[in-house]
């Protein structure tokens, strides 16, 4: 009988195996699976990619063959009794002969929780639930808050000093950047490389970054995911311009046109239907970029939370809102942030205009819940939660 050190031997390992779907897997969750006979030797392993198809149990079956009988499967995600793109994977586990399954957690989608575990049960298979649970609900939070609420998990990440600040005036801001050679000014002043490479790797996670115009206007950013890693979609880059400002000289727009991959979402206001905004909107949609009309809010911005719905729609399961402050303000006063990823570098800026973290009217406090502390060389990070991505 494993003893309960190795049950979690192996489904560290088959988290191991879920987090190499991250950037292949999305919409759907990640998927490690580790087959184990019983003399403790590994007979299968699987990690599940979207363009794959097959799921991480199937996979490791498929390797496992004869050897799956009488073994156990670890998994960090309940197994499907339904049909999907795929046939039912319970199936397939109580065809093989699969004895005792150990899993982390439900399936986070209301629809089908439990019908997994009901199943293998109703066959006769061991099943226990709930091992390293928080660790694997880390892991699929971006796809609990999409399959259950239809948007995304929104981080809000932000770059600062020790007093709060994310940029320092416009004036101060052109005298520094005179010394700094290349790329935008905020990224490349406050954190250090680590925590900025850092930044890539949590870009690497989710489906979406947004922005608004200003930053696109003070720093001419590419927001791409220069993490290294494979995805299978580009990462989405969304800017919220009300009037599309937006300049087509910047790189963000010049890549869009260079590369064709229908990687950037410019959202603007109904409102203003403008000859000069229908010129520019054609502009930019000659260039290869998505411009989409939205509802005004009561400022009369594209309304954030009417941009989450139509990202959900777009099968975006997580974005990241990477600021500046007026964005990051009217997210928060929103209410839209289920996360915040706040990096901290140990400087100090003060100065009369310099910009703070978020800025805007209607922001109350918010309570940040669960942190976690982060260390990148000389900087730090505080990784925290607004709400829970599995509630309402
Ligand atoms: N340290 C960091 O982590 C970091 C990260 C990013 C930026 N920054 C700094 O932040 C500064 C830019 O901040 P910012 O406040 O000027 O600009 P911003 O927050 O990037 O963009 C604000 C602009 O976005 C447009 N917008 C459209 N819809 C919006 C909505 N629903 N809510 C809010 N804004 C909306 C508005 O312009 P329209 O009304 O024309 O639409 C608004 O003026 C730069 O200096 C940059 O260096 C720092």
């Amino acid at each position: 009988m494993p003893t309960d050190s190795v049950d979690e031997q192996f489904l560290h390992r088959a988290l191991e195996l879920a987090r190499e779907g991250i950037g292949l897997a999305s919409p759907n969750p990640y998927v490690g699976a580790v087959i184990a006979d019983a003399a403790g030797n590994v007979v299968g392993t699987g990690t599940y990619t979207y363009s794959g198809v097959k799921h991480a149990e199937i996979l490791a079956l498929a390797a496992a063959g004869n050897r799956a009988r009488g073994a156990t499967l670890y998994i960090n995600l309940e197994p499907h009794a339904h049909q999907g793109r795929t046939p039912a994977c319970t199936d397939a586990l109580i065809a093989a002969g699969i004895h005792r399954v150990v899993a982390c957690m439900a399936d986070p989608n209301p629809k089908v929780s439990g019908l997994g575990f009901e199943k293998l049960r109703a066959a006769g298979i061991h099943v226990e639930v709930g091992r390293l649970e928080e660790e694997a609900r880390r892991l699929n939070e971006g796809f609990a808050r999409y399959i259950r609420n239809g948007v995304p998990l929104v981080t809000l990440k932000s770059a600062m000093t020790l007093d709060g600040k994310i940029a320092p005036s416009p004036a101060e801001a052109r005298e520094l950047s005179d010394r700094i050679p290349t790329g935008g000014f905020s990224g490349t002043w406050i954190t250090g490389e680590v925590a900025r490479a850092h930044v890539h790797e949590l870009r690497h996670q989710n489906d979406a970054i947004l922005v608004g115009v200003g930053t696109i206007l003070a720093d001419n950013p590419l927001l791409t995911d220069r993490s290294g890693r494979a995805r299978r979609r580009p990462l989405l880059r969304v800017i919220l311009d009300s009037r599309l400002r937006l300049p087509v000289e910047s790189r963000l727009v010049q890549s869009a046109a260079a590369e064709r991959k229908n990687d950037v979402l410019v959202f603007c206001v109904s409102a203003r239907e403008q000859k000069s905004d229908e010129q520019k909107k054609a502009q930019l949609e000659a260039l290869g970029i998505r411009v989409e009309r939205v509802p005004a809010d009561t400022d009369g911005r594209p309304d954030l939370s009417g941009i989450l719905r139509r990202l959900g729609e777009l099968e975006i399961t997580s974005v990241m809102i990477e600021g500046g402050s007026t964005v990051n303000g009217t997210a928060l006063a929103s209410h839209v942030v289920d996360k915040v990823f706040l990096y901290y570098a140990p400087k100090i800026l003060g100065g009369t205009g310099s910009l703070p973290f978020a800025r805007g009217a209607g922001f109350q406090v918010a309570l940040v819940k669960r942190l976690h502390l982060h260390r990148f060389g000389e900087d730090f990070a505080v990784e925290g939660y607004l709400r829970d991505p599995y509630g309402e």
